[in-house]
């Protein structure tokens, strides 16, 4: 076991210079010390076995505290569901699947072509323009609004909100003004809707609000923090995945040449673009009963930092090149970015659709367009999202929506 604040060479999530460019670090952690202690509670590991094997081991390992790398834990009024552990996660994963089950997400599919079309139609038809806050920042935002059933006169104002509370994960953000007026505004719409019980909307405000045959009620609270826990999951990963995967096309422009010429490649490219840059870099895992992962052992009230960027590097699973980006890799979509296991991400279908939808409406409008020569590879404010701060490009005479 190695203690890396001696060391130095291997990535520490507590040092905060190794966030802005961990992957070399990375790197050093899978062949020099794939499980490694930082500190007196916190454990790392870093090859794409033992990410995996905890993923999968509920017996050993609990999400309590999932997120957090310190002795502490966020205290919240209620288990929201990545936090949660059998048997209550089990009930509520079953209830917020209904809200992103293949037949709702058939019905959602003609709204999210309607936001692409909206957003691309608000870029100018030539000219330098910055893709991630001019177009890619408010597609995913304007899914989940409508999936969740907020009006769409307030979409601007929750945004705003919603983006001040993301912007502070992973650390608490309860006490932030925008985080207090947007849980007023989902607690103001929680009590409407009950008023109106007859007038359903297949929204997850219905969903949560009222409880079908086998479920249990939900005080209004409650429904309130697991609405904020699909902003916080589904927002600002949604957009790493499709401002990463732009990026990475245009900067290897004979990858973008490629699907180009065969946009059947579209698909695979997500998975690689999800592998190559793990919109959410990590997850925690705190460990419930002694164990042991690797070669070593780790106590129980020990907590386990997974590094999935890491482990989507590993070169045991991907191969000697598994830091080159290339949207042909077979095996692509074995990824971890959206983890393994009973918590594995209910909303990957969407971020899918998502992300195939928003760049092929790109190679369809501006099949020529170029990053601008300035342009480089800038990870974003912390530690969580792993997501390029900008994607500027020149748009070239199109603009054919
Ligand atoms: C590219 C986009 C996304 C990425 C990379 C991502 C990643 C993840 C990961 C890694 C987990 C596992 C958490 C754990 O093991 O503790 C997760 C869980 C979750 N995700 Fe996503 N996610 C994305 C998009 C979304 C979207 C669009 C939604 C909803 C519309 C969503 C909702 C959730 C929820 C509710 C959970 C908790 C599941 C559970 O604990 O059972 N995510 N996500």
């Amino acid at each position: 076991m190695t203690t890396f604040t001696e060391s130095g060479q291997y990535f520490d999530p507590l040092n905060p210079a190794h966030t802005p460019d961990p992957d070399d670090l990375m790197e050093a952690s899978r062949k020099g010390c794939p499980v490694g202690q930082v500190s007196d509670i916190l454990y790392t590991v870093h090859t794409d076995s033992d990410v995996r094997q905890i993923f999968d081991d509920t017996t050993h390992f609990s999400n309590r505290g999932n997120f957090s790398v310190g002795p502490e834990d966020v205290q919240l009024p209620v288990t929201v569901i990545t936090l949660a552990d059998p048997p209550d996660h089990t009930a509520l994963r079953a209830r917020l699947l209904k809200d992103l089950a293949p037949v709702r997400l058939r019905k959602l599919a003609p709204k999210v072509s309607a936001i692409v079309e909206d957003c691309i139609r608000t870029l100018p038809k030539s000219g330098v323009v910055e893709l991630y806050a001019d177009y890619v920042h408010f597609i995913p935002a304007r899914i989940l609004y409508s999936l969740i059933g907020f009006p769409e006169s307030a979409w601007h104002q929750v945004q705003k909100w919603s983006d001040v509370v993301v912007a502070r994960l992973p650390e608490p953000a309860h006490e932030l003004p925008e985080f207090i007026s947007l849980t007023e505004y989902i607690g103001s719409l929680v009590e409407a809707r009950r008023l109106s019980p007859n007038d359903r909307h297949e929204d997850v405000l219905d969903n949560l609000c009222f409880a079908e045959a086998g479920e249990q009620d939900m005080p209004t609270p409650e429904v309130v923090l697991h609405i904020m826990q699909l902003v916080t999951a589904a927002t600002d990963t949604t957009r790493a995945l499709i401002a990463n995967c732009l990026f990475r096309l245009l900067d290897q422009r004979e990858q973008w040449e490629a699907l180009l010429a065969d946009r059947a490649l579209l698909p695979n490219a997500i998975e690689e673009s999800l592998r190559f840059d793990a919109p959410g870099q990590f997850m925690v895992r705190s460990v419930v009963e002694d164990t042991t992962v690797g070669s070593g052992p780790i106590a129980a009230g020990k907590k386990v930092y997974l590094d999935i960027q890491s482990a989507n590097h590993d070169e045991e699973r991907w191969g000697e090149d598994s830091r080159t980006f290339r949207v042909d890799r077979p095996n692509a979509s074995l990824h971890l970015a959206f983890g393994r296991g009973i918590h594995a991400c209910i909303g990957a279908p969407l971020a899918r659709i998502e992300a195939r939808v928003a760049i092929a409406a790109l190679l369809d409008a501006y099949p020529d367009m170029v990053l601008t020569a300035d342009a480089a590879w800038v990870k974003c404010e912390g530690a969580l999202i792993r997501r390029v701060q900008e994607v500027p490009v020149q748009l070239t005479g199109a603009g054919k929506l």
